[in-house]
């Protein structure tokens, strides 16, 4: 698929958050798990669409830390799916230069889930190609009161002072560290909100809410969000 928009236009990191499978589900009359399965077969294609098209960074809200309220079962379909994920995609990730980071508290997520992610990440850690971030038991409050932890404790030790915490001290200490800010944020499903997702790193994304459920996103339906974007008038803030 040829570029959507100009390669000077494209978004350098988007972030998704993929809403609307369960209710996907109950449309085609299937139980919910079936929508968060067609919901990893549409992710597949945007995946290679982002390295195709020359975007450094995506971004994907896969499980929040209040996900775990949802009935047990649809809890351990979650997980089991992001490790069938990566089981089956790892190769042909790693062979397109993928470099894959989770983004979230690692240590609260299953053993079985926590190595793969972390086998993932450890093998594609020297790709040159595009940044998979996963977020995966991730709050975006929950991220910033850790790096507010983590500085404190450099303080604390004599490592820096309170005066050295800027901005980029900040950045450093989010799971994003290194990856630029967002620059376009998508969320399915018709749903308008953030839910926690990446607070700091949206600053000044531009939104663009489509109306389809996530596993009805498509390359063309993708194309249409970056077009969007880029007819968009970026200020920062100046006039
Ligand atoms: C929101 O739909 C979707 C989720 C909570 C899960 C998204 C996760 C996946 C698509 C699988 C992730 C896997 C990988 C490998 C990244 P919803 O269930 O809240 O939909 P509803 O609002 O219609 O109920």
């Amino acid at each position: 698929m040829e570029l959507p928009i100009p390669a000077a236009l494209m978004p350098r990191h988007v972030a998704i958050i993929m809403d609307g499978n369960g209710r996907w589900a109950k449309a085609h009359g299937m139980p919910r798990a079936w929508g968060h399965r067609q919901g990893v077969v549409a992710l597949e294609p945007i995946i290679s669409l982002c390295g195709a098209w020359g975007i450094e960074a995506l971004t994907l809200f896969a499980f929040s830390t209040e996900n775990w309220a949802r009935p047990k079962d649809e809890v351990a379909q979650l997980m089991g799916l992001i490790v069938e994920f990566f089981n089956k995609k790892i190769d042909e990730l790693d062979q397109k230069g993928v470099c894959i980071r989770m983004l979230g508290d690692l240590a609260g997520v299953p053993q079985v889930q926590r190595e793969t992610a972390r086998q993932a990440m450890e093998r594609t850690k020297n790709n040159a190609g595009l940044k998979l971030n996963i977020a995966l038991n991730y709050g975006g409050r929950q991220e910033i009161v850790r790096a507010a932890q983590r500085l404190a404790a450099k303080c604390a030790s004599g490592e820096m002072t309170p005066e050295d915490i800027g901005e980029t001290a900040f950045e450093g200490e989010l799971y994003t560290s290194g990856l630029p800010m967002v620059d376009l944020l998508i969320r399915t499903s018709g749903e308008e909100r953030l839910s926690n997702f990446l607070l700091y790193q949206c600053a000044y994304a531009e939104f663009v809410f489509v109306k389809e459920n996530w596993p009805d996103f498509s390359p063309a339906v993708f194309a249409a969000a970056l077009d969007a974007y880029a007819r968009r008038d970026r200020r920062f803030g100046k006039v």
